[in-house]
């Protein structure tokens, strides 16, 4: 597929409606961090779908007189919410080439989160999945010819134009996104559900995440991403990340969770080393981040218990861990992590499939 497959120029024959979908967000084992222009990304990576953190969004539509512009309003909690408004009318101008029947339409977005919205929980990949969903059922309704492969394909195509991690958050528990040699099928320009049998350690893996600050971030992804432009290490990053995924690829397989523990704590600590050594540097994680990671290596290292963490581009901790010592791990994180939260914060989640039409 290429870009030009996923241009559309079906006529509005509809004149409104509406549609709902949930999307969810995911936690990256081999982290995206550096792209090139048009969201195509600097490496592959790949991600496990979550199932408790959302965003649900309803999309409804009516025909218009005046189609030079897009036209939208946007709710957030059923409420006008201005300040979102010029990342979706930058989004919508992303993918204006790719869906004109938009600009056909008034469009009301209305879309909420499962999680609090102040608790440092990237949203934008669930709320750009749970966007560019609707706006496939939209097309679908245009031309319902279209086959249920190139629905998610595309899905995913919009999302990583709203923001590359959301093109992981469509289908499938586990998603790769980025071109790979090893994985068939697998793209630049949209994620795909990794296609191997996944072993049954994985199985509703556990992933509590530890809010340890809510904080606005000092430096955006977007930010961040770029100071990949000239960074001194980038090169051997970007190699690195195809041979972390290669390797996790065979874990995920194996169901070796000892490997599995040391490629996706490098990983994550990779990623913060990229944001240390970019210039200007910057340091996202706090007292606190180093805190959890230090109990959470002296307990895996007293208990043998796997349990590991992961960082996002940010302060907080996912701490991932098989569904069978679950109720060990949660009482630790009581007795010991919660302590380093922000006000004892933490929201437990687990490996889940991808957004679901509601
Ligand atoms: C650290 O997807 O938020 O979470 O494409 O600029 O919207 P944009 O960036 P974004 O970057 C996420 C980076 C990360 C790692 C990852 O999810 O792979």
């Amino acid at each position: 597929m290429s870009e030009k497959d996923f241009i559309a120029n079906h006529p509005a024959t509809i004149e409104n409606g509406n549609f709902q979908w949930s999307a969810p967000s995911n936690i990256a084992l081999v982290k995206y961090w550096g792209k090139k222009a048009n969201q195509i990304p600097a490496n592959p990576s790949i991600s496990f779908t979550l199932n408790n953190c959302k965003t649900i969004t309803k999309l409804a539509f009516a025909k218009k007189t005046e189609t030079g512009n897009f036209s939208f309003d946007l709710l957030f909690e059923g409420k006008p919410k201005e300040d979102f408004k010029p990342k979706i009318q930058k989004f919508l101008e992303r993918i204006e080439v790719y869906c004109p029947y938009l600009k056909q339409y008034h469009l009301t977005i209305d879309t909420e989160n499962t999680f609090p919205h102040s608790s440092g929980i990237a949203s934008s990949a669930s709320g750009m999945a749970a966007l560019s969903m609707n706006i496939m059922s939209l097309e679908k309704a245009l031309n319902p010819e279209m086959s249920e492969e190139y629905f998610y394909q595309k899905a995913s195509f919009l999302a990583r134009l709203g923001s590359g991690s959301a093109c992981r958050s469509v289908k499938g528990s586990v998603v790769v996104w980025g071109n790979h040699a090893e994985i068939e099928g697998s793209s630049d320009l949209f994620g795909v559900a990794l296609p191997t049998k996944i072993h049954d350690n994985f199985s509703n893996y556990q992933d509590t995440i530890l809010l340890v600050d809510k904080g606005e971030k000092q430096v955006s992804s977007t930010v961040g991403h770029d100071l990949m432009h000239n960074h001194p290490f980038a090169e051997q990053r970007f190699a690195q990340a195809h041979e972390n995924l290669s390797a996790i690829k065979t874990v995920l397989e194996t169901g070796n969770l000892e490997d599995f523990i040391k490629i996706v704590e490098s990983e994550a600590l990779t990623l913060h080393t990229m944001m240390m050594t970019s210039m200007p540097y910057f340091i996202l994680m706090k007292p606190n981040t180093l805190e959890i990671i230090n109990r959470i290596w002296k307990f895996r290292n007293e208990t043998n218990i796997p349990i590991c963490f992961t960082l996002d581009a940010g302060a907080n901790v996912h701490v991932l861990y098989p569904e069978n010592v679950r109720a060990t791990v949660l009482q630790f994180i009581k007795d010991e992590l919660l302590g380093y939260c922000q006000n004892g914060q933490y929201i437990c989640d687990v490996i889940g499939t991808g957004s679901i039409q509601l």
